[in-house]
């Protein structure tokens, strides 16, 4: 292995941040190229590239077809869900998304607007968000696994001039008709969007609703091509809901000019990928890490991006990854380490591999909860070549730490998520805001400001942005994820500090699943937490108490409960086990220690409160937590 440059790399960074962002943003094709790199004055924390001017679509797609890519691939849309598949170059894109932004702009879709895309993966998925950016329009994309209630609380926040949809999507073994979860959404929301395209499937055509909604393949065969909407690097080119600590999501707000700079710049620095390579993210676009590696980064890059609507097992088999790597040619695979699980626990000897021709395959990156150590040596064992776990967020939109290709690769160490990426300057501090020392626990925190592609802010929400993550160690970018940096500088990240957990590389807020619960008639309080699960990482359960005089079947309050959960938050909570308790632990004054309750769950020592009623109840609900691991 030849030494990696990565120490020198990101001291060049820390030495001076402007000389190597303003070389990045040379990588972009500007309309007006900015002359300044950062303004602290701006905007929260400050504002990225203030002056400039670009489209983000132009640089993902017509400056490649201008640059004679026009018969490469884009898009290789793989769908063993439905058998079908598709290869759609740079030039057949361009055509697609121009004239989609021009049924959109006909229909009154300008500057700033915003679009809802409530879509499976499909290729339209990608084309109405590129559309979107074309226009300078905002997108906002609603994974299909949510329910009505929680789209419904996205059209509210984004209030969106147009949603795209489709008829339905495909898990396996249940079409997932979308019609009907998007007119029970809309009729919900007190905001209603002018109109609707919707993208008929095969699978299960829908009704359209007269005056509302257009069927999307029309609208975009009659449109003319729309030109390229320059905007400023600092307007918005997305939002992203992600699960915050209450029931209301979070409208992550990623900018035009910073994003476009760093997601080309970590194509060849964290993936080593160049303009013609083959990248597969194996997530959904729902996800930020679809955002920036299904559709943007492999585009801006000029590389062919894989949309691949399946899972790791049962489309057909846990040989789906290696056979879509081998036919494809790509050179990386990204997906979350519960993919690999759910392969390991059905070809635990990695059988199907050997099926395949995986010369071209380099890399496997890895991220959206922490790996376990004996997953990532199964794979690194198993595939024989670099599996690197990179941590990141949906704020961040790019990782925070990470190996680095394009430095040559230093040696990874199975359970930490690598070194910190240049651009963050990590520290770990203590409750106090103070650093701590090498090897010690602490809350990760990113010194201001944070990177280009990071959150700017939260969409209309700049106070809730400061209070979220700004406030509790001024100064600094308060990631919640609890860890350490040890003697070497590798990052460890080990646990949430708040209520998020993740399931199946799913991000879920458990005060969301609670304020579910506690609208049952029968339940007089309950607390969600996550247990251990052998494939999801952690699977959330509900304790309940139930009102006193209460005498129904524990058993059919369960279900309820269950039943509850998917038809609000939808099946992505995974929601399956609720328990009946006759107490929680609470402090005197009755607070539920919420605290105490993750940290016997996470099977982490705890401090038995000295504001505690009465300690012996948390045996009892450790016993009952216990009995729930998978
Ligand atoms: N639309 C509708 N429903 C969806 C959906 C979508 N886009 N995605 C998932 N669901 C449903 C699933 O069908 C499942 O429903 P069920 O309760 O009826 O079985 C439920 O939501 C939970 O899904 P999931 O947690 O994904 O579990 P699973 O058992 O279906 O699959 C894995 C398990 C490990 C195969 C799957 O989670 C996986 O591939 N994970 C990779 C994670 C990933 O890509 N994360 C993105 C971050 S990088
Ligand atoms: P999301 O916003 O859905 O990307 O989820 C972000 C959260 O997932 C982080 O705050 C972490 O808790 C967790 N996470 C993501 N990637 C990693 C990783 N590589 N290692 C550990 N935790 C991770």
């Amino acid at each position: 292995m030849t030494p990696s440059r990565y120490d020198d790399a990101y001291g060049a960074w820390k030495a001076d941040p402007d000389a190597f962002w303003s070389r990045a943003a040379r990588a972009i094709d500007w309309v007006t190229p900015p002359a300044k790199v950062f303004d602290p004055k701006r905007g929260v924390y400050g504002r990225w590239f203030p002056d400039g001017v670009l489209n983000t679509c132009w640089n993902a797609l017509d400056r490649h077809v201008g640059a004679g890519r026009g018969a490469q691939p884009a898009i290789i849309w793989d769908s063993p869900i439905t058998g079908r598949s598709a290869t759609i170059t740079y030039a057949q894109l361009l055509d697609r998304v121009a004239r989609c932004a021009g049924a959109l702009a006909a229909r009154g879709v300008g500057k700033g607007d915003r679009v809802i895309v409530y879509m499976p993966m499909v290729p339209e998925a990608a084309i109405a968000m590129l559309a979107c950016a074309r226009l300078g329009a905002v997108h906002s994309v609603v994974f299909g696994g949510f329910a009505a209630a929680e789209l419904a609380a996205r059209i509210a926040d984004a209030k969106p001039k147009a949603i795209v949809s489709a008829s339905c999507g495909l898990e396996p073994g249940r079409i997932v008709k979308y019609k009907p979860l998007l007119d029970a959404a809309i009729a919900l929301s007190p905001h209603k969007p002018d109109f609707c395209l919707i993208l008929q499937r095969p699978e299960s055509p829908s009704e359209l609703t007269p005056g509302r909604d257009t069927d999307f393949l029309e609208a975009e065969a009659e449109a003319p091509h729309e030109p390229c909407t320059p905007v400023a690097a600092t307007d918005p080119l997305y939002i992203l809901y992600t699960s915050g600590t209450t029931g209301a999501p979070k409208g992550i707000v990623r900018d035009n000019g910073g994003h476009a700079v760093a997601l080309m710049n970590s194509m060849g620095m964290l993936y080593g990928l160049r303009a013609g390579d083959v990248m597969w993210t194996a997530s959904d676009v729902g996800w930020v890490v679809g955002h920036s590696y299904i559709v943007y980064g492999p585009l801006l890059a000029g590389c062919t991006s894989i949309l691949y609507e399946g899972k790791p097992v049962g489309t057909p088999d846990a040989g789906a990854f290696w056979r879509v790597l081998s036919q494809h040619g790509a050179k990386v695979l990204f997906t979350a380490p519960t993919a690999l699980r759910a392969i390991k626990k059905e070809d635990p000897e990695g059988k199907l591999v050997g099926q395949y021709d995986l010369s071209k395959f380099e890399a496997l990156f890895l991220a959206g909860e922490r790996c376990d150590p004996p997953t990532a040596e199964w794979a690194s064992a198993l595939l024989k070549r670099p599996v690197i776990d990179h941590w990141w967020q949906t704020e961040t939109g790019w990782s925070i730490s990470g190996n680095f290709r394009g430095f040559g690769l230093f040696e990874s160490r199975f359970g930490s998520g690598g070194k910190p990426a240049p651009g963050y300057d990590l520290r770990v501090l203590d409750e106090g805001g103070q650093e701590v020392p090498r090897g010690q626990i602490g809350t990760l925190a990113v010194k201001l400001p944070l990177p280009p592609a990071n959150l700017p802010t939260l969409w209309n929400a700049d106070e809730r942005f400061r209070s979220a993550y700004l406030e509790t160690f001024p100064g600094y970018y308060n990631t919640s994820d609890a860890g350490m940096v040890d003697e070497d500088g590798y990052v460890w990240v080990m646990s949430r500090t708040d209520d998020i957990i993740n399931v199946a590389g799913h991000r879920l807020s458990t005060g969301a699943m609670e304020e579910v619960l506690a609208a049952h008639p029968d339940v007089a309080e309950c607390a969600v937490v996550g247990v251990k699960d052998s494939l999801k990482g952690q699977a959330p359960i509900g304790l309940v108490v139930l009102k006193a005089g209460v005498a129904r079947a524990d058993a059919d309050i369960a279900r309820e409960l269950v039943a509850l959960v998917r038809d609000r938050i939808g099946p992505v909570a995974a929601f399956k086990e609720a328990r009946v308790v006759a107490r929680l632990p609470k402090t005197r004054s009755g607070k539920i220690l919420r605290g105490t309750i993750r940290k016997i769950a996470d099977g982490e020592s705890y401090a038995v409160p000295p504001t505690i009623d009465d300690p012996a109840i948390l045996d009892e609900i450790g016993e009952v937590l216990r009995a729930a691991e998978k």
